[in-house]
């Protein structure tokens, strides 16, 4: 938003809101001041196109007429005008809307000439419109809404803009999204919108991957073009009208099995006459797919053997695409997207470079080489080239990269900042390759690709961001929301706007039906952040600890419960508005669910068969059901409105064994148990929390730690509310069983029970929850013993026992801070004591970031280096300890995956305890070889953290625990004092009890 505009919206404010689209001038009240109708009493306002103009002006134009269609049920009547606008109506106009691109309509120029239009904010900028109401544009025309586009993009926003206003979402084709119905519109007479230039110059998305679900449903719903494929105009024109309505405007192609350039020969016409600018992909130079090569070429795509067919190939993608808009792609890469040569080939490189921009010259004769967009993409050896010193004319755009799974790898350094082609990113949401695939439905945190995209803006990188979208589908929200940061970031760059967009987009789609869209969005939002969590292609039985910390159980209830809101905003939807919630929300989130329950759930039935409980086989059974209801829901999806999305959902996405997809669909083993057959123990079995193993009986788990009969509970304290036991049947007799603690200050709730053989549902056991009362219970350390009593036989084994240690501590009743608890204690980083800013810089929590609360960041984000004193900002965290292990204690810090996007600033961070010295730690440690990835980083990438230990010797009592950002984009997440009770899990311990 230009300043000239915010200064208008303030002064709106109480008449707008910051929808979508930046400033509201569109209304369906008429108790506001000032408003001229577009549509009342049945009385459409009539709509001027120019027929000079760009087509595709007048198709968005025609498109706009249409949106009014299917809000009132009338159409916008169309008239062409020409420069006398009233030869092109007989009598008067009380209300028109009119279109038209500065210097492409001559009846704009004469509003401009007379003064009536002032387009001064927008003239000779890039995609810029203004909006606006003017009186008596012409003799016959009263009133009209002008809609003044710099270019002819800027006219088509404008016109769009519109229609996203009326109510018709961009995703009303694509998501079908179901316009509200009204009988009144209006628009403000006294706002005037203007709206400036996008944030990033060039922004588009990459269709890839895109076998077998996007290809599928191209194959069932289009004509077949050449060579097989079925990537045609028929389709394309859908996404280039969802690319412009979304203010995107670049396409990279399906590539996988097409040819955008052969497959149809109307594609690049198409494009170009909606207005879409077209490029290749990273891997394909100078507007030629890399199948064409396989199709067409001569020889072998070796620069060095085979230049003269290669350059012969190059200029005939420059004869072909030269009529139309292109973003050039020059460099090269090997053969099917992989690594030219096996070093690295700087000065073939080079070479190659210039050769492609000697044949753009060529063609482009009268055109200065560096007016003709062109983009470089730095993707994985290729960005070594560049280490390398490879020079690059500073008009090509340099396309950095992320580690295709959104962590970005390099931005702008030094007078990389300042080049004239400026820099890009090329983003992914969706990635096929290693360390694995994940390419079946979306994953993706908003909050994340906030923190990573403010970044890329912030570091300079912002001519040209690009974005893998995998099969596009379904990735329709965060799809839109990247857009939404490149063609605004005044508005969705700020910190922690992530939910202000969420819910104007769930306002947008569904506010029409269901007031409550602060509902709906919170429960996208919690989506992305249980599902990029780990990506589901990732996910396996033991991801989640099922015996520590009641970790997986807590998952899978949050999956559980986000199904549950969704299905009933579903379930209160209109039926025709249903389709739209099902392909944006409840499709995912049911599908996300029933993958977690498969793989958690065949986790606990591995558990159980090692513990030989008759629960394992009717989890095996549990399991294969749900399998049946993964295959049901993506039926689901492919009946959906009778079939339009068919095979959309076809991505295999069970049974991953390395990076590729599986061929089809597949279980993780399940155990079966014999159940005819009594345990050699007995049909008692009990396992205790933080233990695979089980008593009575031999087991691997017992045969060291423990005795054939006991099991030792994790300490209690009076900071951890109570401990378990589990008591469950293993055999063909019932049991009946008592829990009877040695002390009486010990309880054990229930003390006894009944667990029946043949009853072997999943709830088929029972949990005892074991608490102390600790003003009856002796100080310090003390061993208790639980005997479990029951009418089952032990074979050659004895009764079971259960060991409870307890330790009585206490921090004084006023202190204000975590209070160790089991010997461990567990900080979310959000959850700091103080945040001292000093020097310019300060901490900023990002709501809803990471696994399990939020992160903690460094502002601003194009901060200097930061040292570990007193002077600089840093965060404090009091805590109240007990242990003092002997060799120190460890402190975990859990940051983002982040890397080193400034290869000459690692990131680092600091950390202390009291007043010792600061120990700084370097989070990512860049390899030698330039080609190789940091050690660690495929763990960081796919579980999301960084994770890091100091040692730290301190004795009991109060501290304060302070960490040091020492690079901007290190986000802290979690951090974790060790005093040895600590055990494996994938989220970290929960949070410890705080007092205060
Ligand atoms: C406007 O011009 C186009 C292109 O010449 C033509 O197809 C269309 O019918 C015209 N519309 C009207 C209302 O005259
Ligand atoms: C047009 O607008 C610009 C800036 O918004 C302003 O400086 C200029 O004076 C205006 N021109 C006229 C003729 O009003």
């Amino acid at each position: 938003m230009s300043l000239f505009s915010k200064l208008l919206a303030m002064m709106a404010v109480v008449t707008t809101v910051t929808a979508l689209g930046g400033l509201q001038n569109i209304f369906f009240n008429s108790s506001e001041k000032d408003l001229l109708s577009l549509y009342s009493n049945h009385q459409p306002a009539t709509l001027f196109l120019d027929q000079s103009d760009w087509p595709g002006v007048i198709k968005a134009g025609l498109d706009l007429s249409d949106d009014f269609k299917k809000v009132t049920g009338d159409a916008l009547p169309v008239f062409n005008y020409t420069s006398n606008i009233c030869t092109s109506v007989h009598g008067n106009v009380n209300t028109a809307i009119i279109v038209g691109t500065l210097g492409n309509s001559s009846f704009i120029d004469s509003l401009v000439s007379s003064n009536k239009l002032n387009v001064t904010e927008i003239e000779g900028k890039w995609e810029s419109y203004i909006s606006q109401v003017i009186e008596n544009p012409a003799p016959c025309i009263q009133n009209a809404l002008v809609i003044v586009g710099s270019d002819k993009r800027g006219s088509i926003y404008g016109l769009y803009d519109v229609s996203e206003q009326i109510g018709v979402s961009p995703w009303y084709w694509f998501a079908d999204v179901v316009p509200a119905n009204h009988n009144e519109i209006y628009v403000s007479k006294s706002i005037v919108k203007v709206q400036g230039e996008p944030s990033v110059k060039y922004r588009g998305l990459f269709l890839n991957d895109e076998q077998p679900s996007l290809g599928g449903w191209v194959q069932a719903k289009y004509p077949e073009g050449l060579y097989n494929s079925y990537f045609v105009h028929e389709f394309y024109v859908n996404l280039f009208e969802l690319l412009l309505r979304l203010r995107a405007n670049l396409l990279w192609p399906a590539m996988w099995a097409s040819m955008f350039g052969v497959d149809d020969p109307e594609n690049q016409y198409w494009a170009n006459y909606y207005g879409i600018v077209m490029s290749t992909s990273h891997t394909e130079p100078l507007m030629r797919a890399t199948n064409e090569w396989t199709t067409f070429g001569n020889g072998s795509w070796d620069y060095s053997t085979n230049k003269d067919n290669i350059v012969e190939f190059w200029r005939q993608g420059i004869i072909r695409s030269k009529p139309y808009d292109n973003m050039w792609i020059t460099g090269m890469r090997g053969f099917g997207d992989t690594p030219i040569t096996g070093g690295v080939e700087v000065g073939l490189l080079e070479n190659v470079i210039t050769t492609q921009r000697e044949l753009l010259s060529e063609y482009f004769n009268g055109t200065d080489i560096t007016d003709i967009p062109q983009a470089w993409c730095l993707y994985k050896e290729v960005q070594a080239y560049y280490q390398e010193g490879m020079q690059v004319p500073d008009d090509i755009t340099l396309l950095w990269v992320d580690d295709n799974y959104g962590n970005v790898r390099r931005l702008p350094v030094a007078n990389e900042t300042y080049r004239a082609g400026g820099a890009g990113m090329y983003y992914h949401f969706d990635y096929v390759g290693d360390p694995r695939d994940y390419k079946w439905i979306n994953t993706i945190s908003l909050e994340k690709t906030w923190e990573q995209m403010h970044l890329t803006y912030e570091r300079e990188a912002k001519n040209y961001w690009i974005l893998n979208v995998g099969d596009l589908k379904p990735l329709e929200v965060p799809i839109e929301y990247f857009f939404s940061m490149a063609y605004d970031m005044d508005s969705w760059g700020q910190i922690n706007t992530v939910m202000n967009w969420t819910v104007a987009w769930a306002g947008r789609e569904f506010g029409a039906y269901y007031d409550d869209v602060e509902e709906i969005a919170d429960i996208m939002d919690l989506y992305g952040f249980y599902a990029s969590r780990k990506k589901y292609e990732l996910l396996n039985t033991t991801t989640y600890s099922i015996y520590n910390y009641n970790e997986a159980a807590t998952v899978l209830e949050q999956w559980s419960n986000l199904t549950d809101r969704a299905w009933a905003v579903y379930n209160k939807l209109p039926k025709d508005v249903q389709p739209s919630f099902f392909e944006f929300i409840l499709h995912p989130v049911v599908a996300g669910y029933t993958v977690y329950d498969i793989q958690l759930s065949a986790g606990k039935n591995n558990l159980y068969a090692g513990q030989r409980r008759n629960q394992a086989n009717y989890l095996a059974q549990y399991v294969q059901q749900r399998f049946q209801d993964d295959a049901n829901w993506k039926n689901e999806y492919d009946t959906l409105l009778d079939g339009k999305w068919v095979h959309m959902m076809d991505q295999t996405h069970l049974g991953y064994d390395y990076w590729q997809q599986p061929m089809r669909d597949t279980l993780p083993p399940l155990a079966y148990l014999q159940i005819g057959e009594d345990n050699l123990a007995g049909s008692m079995g009990l396992t205790v929390e933080q233990s695979e193993g089980s008593v009575p009986g031999d087991d691997q788990y017992n045969a060291v730690a423990y005795s054939n009969n006991t099991l030792v509970l994790p300490v209690l304290d009076p900071y951890t509310k109570s401990r378990y036991i589990e008591v469950f049947n293993r055999g063909i007799f019932d049991v009946f069983f008592n829990a009877t603690p040695e002390n009486d200050y010990v309880t054990v709730t229930p003390s006894e029970g009944v667990i029946l053989a043949t009853n072997t549902s999943i709830w088929n056991s029972i949990f005892l929850e074991v608490t102390v009362d600790w003003d009856n219970a002796p100080d310090g350390y003390n061993i208790d013993y639980i005997d479990i009593s029951s009418n089952s036989s032990y074979g050659f084994f004895g009764e079971p026992q259960v060991h409870l240690p307890i330790n009585k501590t206490s921090a004084p009743t006023n202190y204000t801070g975590f209070i160790e608890s089991a010997q461990e204690i567990s900080i979310e980083a959000g959850h700091f004591s103080n945040n001292v800013s000093n020097n310019d810089t300060y901490y900023v929590e990002i709501d809803r970031y990471g696994r399990t609360l939020s992160g903690v960041t460094l502002f601003p984000v194009t901060a200097d280096s930061q040292e570990a004193t007193d002077d600089a900002s840093y965060l404090e965290y009091n805590f109240y300890s007990f242990t003092v292990p002997q060799y120190g204690t460890n402190i975990t810090v859990y940051t983002s995956p982040s890397l080193n996007a400034n290869p000459y600033r690692p990131l680092r961070y600091a950390i202390a305890v009291d007043d010792e010295e600061p120990q700084e730690i370097q989070i990512v440690i860049d390899p030698t070889d330039p080609t190789a990835m940091p050690a660690g980083w495929e763990t960081a990438a796919d579980d999301g953290v960084w994770i890091h230990n100091t040692t730290h010797t301190f004795d009991g009592g109060e501290h304060v625990l302070k960490l040091w950002a020492l690079e901007p984009a290190v986000v802290f997440q979690k951090v974790i004092v060790d005093f040895g009770g600590v055990v494996p899990s994938f989220l970290g311990p929960p949070e410890t009890y705080y007092q205060g």
